[in-house]
């Protein structure tokens, strides 16, 4: 690999706008996309998530998916690119809430940025310039967010390459049921208009520092099921989560694994947890989705330990989606155990 170069930034706090280097000096830069260079990304990233769409069709989902509040609120597409102007690497990062417990127990509100579709073309590959970009964004988001806390992200390349740039990997575990043979349960069902009612319900953590979705991110992901749903003709859930006493569950269609997928689980007893599960694995089975996905949480282990077996529920190590954390903030030298809902995937 060759010597890394420094990459050279803007005046402190400065704006960085489309198009716009974060510098002049160094031969190798960050620049925010324009419009256009998001698109031309599109085409080329097509590659790596564009399966089954056609590269037309994955280029219309990028551009809904920016187009949706969440994104518009906080989404930002990063290219590096080299003396010459050419993108040698690309990503993404999505502002997210987030809240760092004080030393006197407070928790003190900021922001934290997930990164995403992290992107070198086969042939600039292995010369350094994912990591080189990885270092300065989120050397560039410390720098524009006075607030912000950490950078996380979800490699589905393991943890070594994302070391190098400062993160830190959490144990990451699913849990796995089958829709099928699910019997009739007691939780109310719950549609798209509920989700900001549902996750005011929802427990926060009690973690030194927890990323906390809001509303319109978990829209985001009930957008990404509706582009889906359309593209591959299929059906959606008849719901998008459950309560059950003080208990909700949020979840989404993942249409091309065949999964549901809870977003946010909050059950305060096996006998909710169980009452929520069926009634997911009762949706599932609805939009022929043979399965129902769970991520495991410090605070759903051993709730979903528990009612296992009743469910038909199996742990096993997650494939890909490795969550990933590096301190954007000087009180944060240890992030474990961060809470890491489904919710927050990228
Ligand atoms: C992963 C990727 C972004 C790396 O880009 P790059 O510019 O070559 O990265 P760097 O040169 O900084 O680092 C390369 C390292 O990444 C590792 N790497 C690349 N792909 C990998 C994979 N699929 N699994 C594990 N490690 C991988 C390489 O082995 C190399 O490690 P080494 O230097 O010890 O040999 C690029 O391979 C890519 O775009 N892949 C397809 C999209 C993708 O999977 N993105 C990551 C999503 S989390």
């Amino acid at each position: 690999m060759p010597p890394a170069s420094a990459p050279s930034f803007c005046g402190p706090r400065e704006l960085l706008r489309p198009g716009k280097s974060t510098g002049t000096l160094g031969p190798m830069h960050l620049v925010l996309a324009t419009a256009a260079q998001k698109a031309q990304r599109d085409a080329v990233t097509h590659a790596a998530w564009g399966s089954p769409l056609t590269v037309a069709q994955f280029q219309g989902r990028e551009l809904r998916l920016r187009s949706h509040p969440w994104c518009r609120a906080g989404m930002k597409t990063w290219l590096w690119v080299g003396d010459d102007g050419a993108v040698l690497s690309s990503c993404e990062s999505f502002s997210n809430h987030s809240h760092l417990r004080a030393p006197d127990g407070t928790r003190e509100a900021g922001e934290s940025f997930s990164i995403a579709s992290v992107y070198t073309e086969p042939h600039l590959r292995g010369h350094g310039h994912a990591t080189r970009m990885m270092d300065a964004v989120a050397q560039e988001l410390g720098r524009l967010s006075p607030r912000a806390h950490a950078a996380v992200l979800f490699s589905d390349v393991g943890a070594p390459l994302y070391r190098r740039s400062g993160y830190v990997e959490s144990a990451a575990w699913d849990w796995t049921a089958p829709s099928e043979g699910a019997p009739p349960g007691r939780a109310e069902r719950l549609g798209e208009h509920d989700v900001a009612s549902a996750l005011a319900r929802l427990r926060v953590p009690d973690a030194p520092l927890v990323l906390w979705p809001s509303a319109a991110q978990l829209d985001w992901h009930l957008e990404r099921e509706r582009i889906y749903a359309e593209l591959l003709e299929r059906p959606r859930p008849q719901a998008c989560g459950a309560v059950v006493g003080d208990s909700t569950a949020l979840w989404c269609m993942m249409a091309r694994y065949g999964e549901l997928v809870l977003l946010m689980l909050d059950a305060r007893s096996p006998a909710d947890a169980e009452a929520l599960l069926t009634e997911a694995r009762r949706v599932a089975q609805g939009a022929r989705l043979p399965r129902v996905v769970v991520w495991e949480e410090p605070g759903t282990a051993e709730v979903l330990a528990a009612v296992a077996g009743r469910v038909g529920l199996t742990r096993a190590a997650r494939d890909g989606a490795l969550p990933m954390t590096r301190p954007l903030h000087a009180r944060l030298p240890v992030v474990e155990p961060v809470p890491f809902s489904r919710a927050l995937w990228v």
